[in-house]
């Protein structure tokens, strides 16, 4: 299944993926009749495609679990049509809408975190376009255009439509900590949970410099189900985006403030 091609909708992209098959289809007819093109090393930078082919793994779900929504990927159309949804209350009684097959992982994860003495629960997870574009509208007005931009999601190409990014918080000692400028404090604590989204199938998909690329500061409370631990492992393990796992190269208008 040609997934890729379906998310690459802009023409710049087009063009890019065309030069890439080109490559790929060049490196195939040099090596003497081969029909299996091999990723090649050299060509693989830190913020190239990691592969020249389609990403190889099967969907076995009527879900895509690692579909790409991002700066320029909006939500696919038919996407509601196969979502399942769970309720869950949080701390604070608020109810939270999971993507069912997420939300299972997540409760593992939640578990195997507590056992050892680290304590997360679920801020946010499926928002409406709406929804976003409510928070949206508040960032606007609080913070103004440039932090906004690299914060929230327009509205309908935000990651949390799709039910499998879930923000988390944090509590500490018994108290709940849930405000983005706290919760960045407690680095060993997001180290210890980070070390485990791989094994329940979550990414971390904001990460530290690789700003350019999500085109999102980095937020180490928003993970992201990609549906399976084996692929969650691949992308963890070579420190890459998922734009860079798909093969989609940066998206490249969203260079962050110097200052931040
Ligand atoms: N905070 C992430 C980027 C969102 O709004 O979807
Ligand atoms: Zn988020």
């Amino acid at each position: 299944m040609f997934y890729i091609f379906k998310e690459i909708r802009r023409e710049r992209n087009e063009k890019i993926l065309c030069a890439i098959l080109a490559l790929a289809l060049t490196a195939a007819l040099a090596s003497c009749g081969s029909t299996v093109v091999e990723p090649q090393p050299e060509q693989q930078t830190d913020v190239q495609p990691t592969s020249s082919t389609e990403p190889e793994f099967e969907i076995e779900t009527s879900l895509n679990y690692p579909v790409l929504v991002n700066k320029e990927n909006e939500l696919p159309e038919d996407w509601e049509e196969n979502l399942e949804i769970t309720t869950v209350k949080n701390s604070f009684d608020d109810e939270v809408e999971v993507e069912k097959q997420a939300c299972d992982a997540y409760f593992k994860l939640k578990e195997v975190l507590a056992a050892e003495g680290v304590y997360v629960d679920l801020d946010s997870a499926r928002r409406s376009v709406a929804e976003q574009q409510r928070i949206w509208d508040k960032f606007m007005e609080q913070y103004g255009e440039v932090y906004t931009k690299r914060t929230v999601a327009v509205p309908g190409f935000s990651e949390h439509h799709t039910g499998l990014a879930l923000d988390l918080y944090l509590n500490i000692d018994g108290e709940d900590v849930y405000l983005n400028e706290d919760m960045v404090k407690y680095t060993d604590v997001w180290a210890k949970i980070h070390a485990k989204l791989a094994d329940y199938g979550f990414i971390l998909r904001y990460l530290e410099g690789k700003e350019a690329i999500t085109g999102y500061g980095y937020e180490p409370w928003h993970i992201r189900y990609v549906g399976s631990p084996e692929i969650a492992k691949e992308i963890t393990d070579k420190g890459i985006t998922l734009e860079e796992y798909l093969n989609i190269l940066p998206v490249g208008d969203v260079t962050p403030p110097k200052d931040e």
